[in-house]
Parts: structure tokens; C-alpha cells; sequence
């Protein structure tokens, strides 16, 4: 016993030392009153735009990138939202060495060529800025980027010395940062983390380039060999970095650290947006792969802080011309869970089918929706899948996803949607102009392969005087998870070798987050259910979590508590408490394993956030104790 206590309570230290490192004394379940995302100016609806990756690799220049803003201009693409216009790697010649400056290659960015000695994207971004676009600019979190190790034939690679050619930001944070930013005049950036991975000492990458060794901070196989709090540390400090030299917080900060260190878990509170997944590429199995591993964390994204799967690959291998039946399935698929929607393809000579694609305006409108509210797993399976988003006028879009490669016959329900089920409820073919079409309960569709349908969905609301948490993502935030040690996550299809081949015994992706609180289902994507009794809705947690809700204008929390049927450890108990601006509302009696779900309601008129606790009674064991907020929900 006593070791396990003492187990419980290391435990609890390092989830101090995680979620808060400036105030590592204080109790990360104790109330805070506030929501604890940085209030962002920008990206309060998913980034839209265009990135050079998937089209040029390294091979970008000013004229490709210049075609593609005046395409997105002159299509209406702009109109529609699209506006970053990103520049990533392959820009830069080297850091001078006189004054660590960084030099742009004029070769391929003629612009840039400005008077005296220095170089500056100032005359591009003017034009990007003139043209009603926004400009963004890639980097490392590291010395080196990672072209520098895996496009070692491009001809654009940083040039001169060692030194020189450690163009990443380590250790030049504030200059880089103040260059882009104040002197440049970008307004997005990528931070990729090549630098932290790949350049270890004793590599074969190292000694045949001559780079200077800097230890790996991330270990894409090994979570435990990746040093979380210092990855997170290196991001914060481009956080703050970017603050400060952006008095008017005009700036997006993407970190692209690939699903490592646990950022699905921490991406939130750091940057705009976060990758979840290694990169993407042009076949339809490493595409669900990047899908899963944003789709089951809803929770995690809201306005200013959003999921990022990557950048799209349509216009490319099995999304390309000829495959518009998968290209609209990955548009589709983007747009219902809130990822940014970058396009990358040579927009200069781009398909009119194509175009249609990226210009479909209801599927951008729903990504687009100021709620911010990323759609929920409804139904769930590797062949097809549900997806459910609200919508800010009350509506809601439905996704019918079939994965597969067989044609397949898809049943939707108003209790998907949590409609009533003796109202109709209207549905409109966001793919289409075909009439609105209406049921009453549930009806059926043939899929094909392949194939996403995207409807709008009006109906009368289960819940008639309120929603349901996991109705409204947008506006929940998972403070604490209450994850102790992060575990890969298994919900992510394994594709073979992202590269095609299949030497080795196979990928094994090592995103952690495997635990972190779900919308509709539990931290482990089972139904949720409490003493053999199940339930459609609420939120699936583990103990030691705090969940902050923004209110506005509801007057009850509502919902019923208790430990899932699905936890291994049956012996604990936990207390579910809810906060009203800090003030304790309502509480549970401890719950144990095998206790039907207790309601538990709270008055919360007025409150501007309420935060929900399950805090363990004790910890006896060293197994997660997993519990259900049933039903949870803000009525008037
Ligand atoms: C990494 C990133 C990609 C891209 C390349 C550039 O692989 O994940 O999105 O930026 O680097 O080298």
C-alpha cells in the first residue's frame, strides 16, 4: 500500500511538473476561474491557404509561389478564405556569419535582392499583403531543417560552414523570430522539429554532412525517450518570442513536431495549431492515418487552436484528377474535424475539377464555422464511419464516410445527429445541388467506395432547452487529462511503410494522447456506460481531470456521474465536483465501480466558466480509474 501511494503521489508530482512548469506547487485540479487558452487574435477559424511542400518540395521559387497566390486571388479561392500563403522549407542560402543574420536565396527568390548587403522577403510580403493575401515562412525548432536530412540531392539547400548552415531557430529565437516578424512582415509560421530528431551525435547524418551534433530531443519510436517538458519548453519559447514581437498579435504559430511528444495533448495551450501525425502523402491509407490521429481529439481543439493532420495532398497520386471520388473524401474529411485546409499543388495550371474541390463553398463554410465545434465521431468502425459537427445556427453537418473499397450501405439516425426521432429532420447534399431531402428516425444510404457524403442537417433537437458537452468541442477545454504516463495512441490505421515499401516488420505510430478525455465515448474509445446502463452522449474521462466549459447564458449543468464499466481498476473511487468561476456548485459523493450514475446538477446562471473535477478518492492501484459524465450538458 504504501508503495502505491507513493506511486500515486510521484505520479501526480510529474503531472504537476507537465501541465504547469512556471507553478509546479500548485494543484492542477484546483479551480482556476478562467479558461486557460491564450486569448488568440488569429486563426479563430481554421488557417486556409496554400503551402509549397506537396507541390514543389524544395524546388520552390518566388514565380510557383507568386503564380499560386494570384491563382487563389483571381479564382475567388481568396474570397473564400483561403490567405496564408506559405513558403516552406528550401528558402534560405545560410546564416551570415558575421552577424548570424539569416540570407534568403535571391537565385529563386529575386525579390529578395534588395539594396546593400542584406537580403529581404520585405518586397514579397509587401506584394502578398497588397494583393489581400498573408504571407508565412517555415523554420526549425532545431540548427538544422529537414531538408537538410532527407532532400540531401536538392540543389536549395542551406550552403557554407557548419555554422552557416544552421538556419533553425536554436539559440536564435528572438533574432529569427524579430526578423520574420518585424522586419519581414510575415504573419504565420511553421516550426518544424527535424533539428531535434535526427541530428544526434554519431549519426551517419552528421559525420557525412559535417553538422554539428545537437542530442535528439524527440525519439519518433519511443515516447519515453523523448524528453516532453524540454520539446514543450523549445515551443513556448517561440510562443512568448512571437508575443512580443507582435504587439497586435497578427501572427499563427503551426508546430509541426509530427503527433511527438505528446503535443496532441499540449498543442492547445502552445500554438495556433499543432500536427498530430507524421506527413502526409498522396495514397489513401497514410490519408486515414493523418485522419485518425486528429479525428478522435475533439476535445482538444477550439477557436485559435486547432488539430492539424497536414497540409492537403489533392491534385496528387490517389487524390489526383482521376481519383476526384478519394480527393473530395479528403476534403470532406478536413473540412468536418476543423483542420486547416492548405492547399498545395501548382494552382498556376490546376484542373477546373480541382478547383471545384477546393472551392466547394458549403464544404469551406462548415470548416469555416465560427463555433468552432470539431465534428464528433458518431458512429465508429475501420470500414465506415459517422462524423457529426455542430454548426454555429444550430444545424449540424453529417459526414458518411466509407473507408473501405467495397460499395457499403449506411444507416444514419436522428440519435447520431441527437435530433429527436418523431421529427423530420431535412437533409441538404453539401456535394450537390440535388434538393434537400427529409426522414423522420433514420434512413439509409449506398456508399461507394470510398465515397464521403456530406450533408446539412436540420431537426428538431434532442435536447429541446440546452446541448450536450461533446455537442459543443469548441467550447471545452481539456485543462487536465489526467493521462499519468502517455501511451501510444492505437486508434491511428497503420499504413504500410509511409514510403511504400515494406521492408521491416511495419510502422508503429508512437503518438501518445491514448487516454485523453473523448466526446461520446471513453479516454479508451469504448461506449460509455456506468453499471450495465449505456449512454449516447457525455464526456469519457480519467480521474485527476479538470475540464473548463465557456457558458453563456445557460443556467444548470446537468448531467450523471460515475465510473465506467470499461476501467480495469475497480477498486478506487472518485468524487466528481463542478465549479462555477472557481466557487465549488455541486459535488458527487465518492463513486466506486458498480454504482449506477448519480445525477449531479449544478446553478450556473450567470457563470462564465464552469469546470468540471474528478478527482480520485485515493489510488490504490497504479491503473487509470475511468469515469463518465453522462449526458453532461448546459440547459437554460
Ligand atoms: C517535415 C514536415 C513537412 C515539411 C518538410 C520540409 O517533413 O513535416 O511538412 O515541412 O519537413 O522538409
Amino acid at each position: 500500500m504504501i508503495i502505491r501511494s507513493l506511486l500515486a503521489s510521484a505520479a501526480m508530482a510529474s503531472l504537476l511538473a507537465l501541465s504547469s512548469p512556471v507553478a509546479a506547487q500548485t494543484d492542477p485540479l484546483a479551480p482556476t476561474g478562467r479558461w486557460s487558452i491564450p486569448e488568440r487574435a488569429q486563426a479563430r477559424t481554421p488557417p486556409m491557404g496554400w503551402n509549397s511542400w506537396n507541390a514543389f518540395r524544395t524546388q520552390v521559387d518566388e514565380a510557383k509561389v507568386m503564380g499560386a497566390a494570384k491563382a487563389l486571388v483571381d479564382s475567388g479561392l481568396a474570397k473564400l478564405g483561403y490567405t496564408y500563403v506559405n513558403i516552406d522549407d528550401g528558402w534560405w542560402l545560410k546564416r551570415r556569419s558575421s552577424d548570424s543574420r539569416l540570407e534568403i536565396r535571391t537565385a529563386i527568390f529575386p525579390s529578395a535582392k534588395v539594396a546593400g548587403r542584406d537580403t529581404s522577403f520585405r518586397p514579397y510580403t509587401d506584394q502578398l499583403h497588397r494583393m489581400g493575401l498573408k504571407a508565412g515562412i517555415y523554420t526549425d525548432i532545431g540548427r538544422n531543417a529537414c531538408s537538410q536530412a532527407y532532400d540531401l540531392h536538392s540543389p536549395n539547400l542551406p550552403e557554407g560552414t557548419a555554422a552557416e548552415r544552421e538556419v533553425g531557430l536554436h539559440g536564435h529565437v528572438d533574432q529569427d523570430i524579430a526578423l520574420y516578424f518585424q522586419e519581414w512582415g510575415f504573419d504565420y509560421i511553421k516550426v518544424d522539429a527535424c533539428g531535434i530528431d535526427v541530428y544526434g551525435p554519431g549519426t551517419a547524418l552528421v559525420r557525412e554532412q559535417g553538422y554539428r551534433p545537437l542530442t535528439p530531443l524527440i525519439d519518433q519510436a519511443a515516447i519515453s525517450r523523448t524528453d516532453t517538458p524540454a520539446v514543450r519548453a523549445l515551443y513556448e519559447q517561440v510562443a512568448q518570442a512571437l508575443k512580443a514581437h507582435n504587439p497586435d498579435g497578427d501572427y499563427v504559430l503551426a508546430i509541426c513536431n509530427w503527433g511527438s511528444a505528446d503535443v496532441r495533448s499540449w498543442g492547445k495551450n502552445v500554438g495556433h495549431l499543432w500536427r498530430t501525425s507524421g506527413d502526409i502523402t498522396p495514397t489513401w491509407t497514410r490519408m486515414l492515418h493523418n485522419f485518425d490521429s486528429a479525428s478522435t481529439r475533439a476535445l482538444y481543439a477550439k477557436p485559435g487552436a486547432w488539430n492539424d493532420p497536414d497540409i492537403l495532398f489533392i491534385g496528387h497520386g490517389d487524390f489526383d484528377q482521376a481519383h476526384l471520388t478519394e480527393a473530395r473524401s479528403h476534403f470532406s474529411l478536413w473540412a468536418m474535424i476543423n483542420a486547416p485546409l492548405l492547399i498545395s499543388y501548382d494552382l498556376r495550371q490546376a484542373p477546373r475539377a480541382l478547383m471545384d474541390i477546393w472551392g466547394a463553398a458549403d464544404i469551406v463554410r462548415l470548416n469555416q464555422d465560427p463555433g468552432g465545434h470539431q465534428g464528433v465521431i458518431a458512429y465508429a468502425s475501420d470500414d465506415v464511419q459517422i462524423i457529426v459537427k455542430t454548426l454555429s445556427n444550430g444545424k449540424k453537418a453529417v459526414a458518411l464516410f466509407n473507408r473501405g473499397l467495397a460499395e457499403t450501405r449506411v444507416t444514419l439516425t436522428a440519435a447520431q445527429m441527437k435530433f429527436a426521432a418523431d421529427a423530420p429532420i431535412a437533409l441538404r447534399n453539401l456535394w450537390d445541388a440535388t434538393p434537400p431531402t427529409s426522414f423522420v428516425g433514420e434512413t439509409d444510404f449506398t456508399l461507394a467506395p470510398r465515397q464521403t457524403l456530406v450533408f446539412e442537417a436540420s431537426g428538431a433537437r434532442q435536447l429541446a432547452d440546452g446541448v450536450y458537452l461533446s455537442e459543443i468541442p469548441g467550447d471545452v477545454n481539456v485543462a487536465v487529462d489526467g493521462v499519468i504516463a502517455p501511451q501510444p495512441d492505437p486508434l491511428v490505421h497503420r499504413m504500410r511503410n509511409a514510403w511504400g515499401e515494406t521492408r521491416g516488420s511495419g510502422e508503429r505510430p508512437t503518438y501518445a494522447g491514448w487516454g485523453g478525455a473523448q466526446a461520446d465515448a471513453t479516454p479508451y474509445d469504448q461506449s460509455l456506460r456506468v453499471s450495465g446502463r449505456s449512454f449516447d452522449t457525455g464526456l469519457g474521462v480519467l480521474t485527476n481531470s479538470r475540464i473548463e466549459v465557456r457558458n453563456a447564458g445557460h443556467a444548470r449543468f446537468e448531467a450523471k456521474v460515475g465510473v465506467d464499466d470499461s476501467t480495469l481498476n475497480t477498486k478506487d473511487k472518485a468524487r466528481f465536483l463542478v465549479y462555477g468561476d472557481g466557487k465549488l456548485l455541486a459535488q458527487s459523493p465518492p463513486m466506486g465501480f458498480g454504482q449506477a450514475a448519480q445525477p449531479l446538477s449544478a446553478n450556473i446562471k450567470g457563470v462564465k466558466i464552469v469546470e468540471i473535477v474528478a478527482r480520485s478518492e485515493r489510488l490504490s492501484t497504479d491503473l487509470p480509474l475511468v469515469v463518465t459524465w453522462a449526458e453532461a450538458s448546459l440547459r437554460r
